[in-house]
């Protein structure tokens, strides 16, 4: 699935492409019955919220057959290879529940930052392709984007520890409220199948989810291979060692295991 030149141009300049429909029904199913059974396995890789309920499962495609497959889909790999043009090796992989009633914020933040600072990935050529697995209305705690932040860099950040079950470097407000002024917010919503790419210095974040309605979304955090990370501080399981580059699998590779 090759991106055209009106896709990339919108990438470019907006730092995200959103791309509805990209998975059916069928496989976006298959993938959400997984994610529920993999949230209640007893395993260090599953964050869960203060309430309890799961917030994240890391590194699902090494313990999971359906989410192994999409880790290397040919409708996620190449476009990102195309953007960075160079094969990739999957630096992060997580399934984030967003719970019904319980799903907590995400604060303002860029990936890269994180990246960057925890796992010295030497430079921005790594981007996130997510696949909502959930219908993400403006009820549900939809990711929201702040068009045109990634060409402002990497920015001063904090280290939050305290606000949510996992550490993240995140903005300030007058940061946030910068680049907003300039650039507005935009919360790509639509439904289950959809995918979303973003650059890693796109400022993004997501609100709780009020509703009761989940909003799980899987996010393969991919990095061009010669950008592989060069410090090994965080566990395995969230700053992947695997170097080597993702060989796409076929574009049935999910559908097949409905028949
Ligand atoms: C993230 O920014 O890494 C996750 C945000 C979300 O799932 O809402
Ligand atoms: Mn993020």
């Amino acid at each position: 699935m090759k991106l055209d030149n009106d896709q990339l141009q919108r990438f470019h300049t907006e730092g995200f492409l959103y791309l509805p429909g990209r998975f059916s029904l069928a496989e976006s199913r298959i993938l959400l019955e997984e994610a529920h059974k993999v949230y209640q396995l007893d395993r260090p890789e599953i964050v869960h919220e203060a309430s309890g309920v799961a917030r994240t499962a890391f590194a699902a495609h090494t313990y999971n057959d359906a989410f192994g497959r999409l880790g290397a889909h040919p409708r996620l790999i190449e476009p990102v290879v195309q953007i960075l043009g160079e094969e990739v090796y999957m630096h992060q992989y997580k399934v984030n529940a967003k719970a019904a009633f319980d799903g907590e914020v995400w604060q303002w933040h860029q990936d890269f930052g994180t990246w960057h600072r925890d796992d010295q990935m030497p430079e921005p050529r790594a981007m996130n392709i997510a696949v909502y697995l959930d219908d993400v209305t403006a009820a549900n705690g939809p990711l929201l984007f702040i068009p045109g932040s990634h060409m402002d860099g990497t920015l001063p950040a904090g280290h939050d520890i305290e606000t949510t079950s996992y550490p993240l470097w995140t903005l300030d407000r007058a940061t946030v409220t910068r680049l907003a002024t300039a650039g507005g917010i935009e919360a790509p919503v639509g439904k289950a199948g959809s995918v979303v790419l973003f650059h890693g210095n796109l400022v993004h974040a997501s609100p709780p989810n009020i509703s009761p309605f989940g909003r799980t979304i899987v996010y393969l955090s991919l990095c061009a291979v010669s950008n592989h990370i060069r410090r090994y501080k965080r566990a395995e399981y969230i700053a992947h060692r695997d170097f080597r580059p993702i060989t796409p699998l076929a574009d049935d590779c999910l559908s097949e295991l409905a028949a």
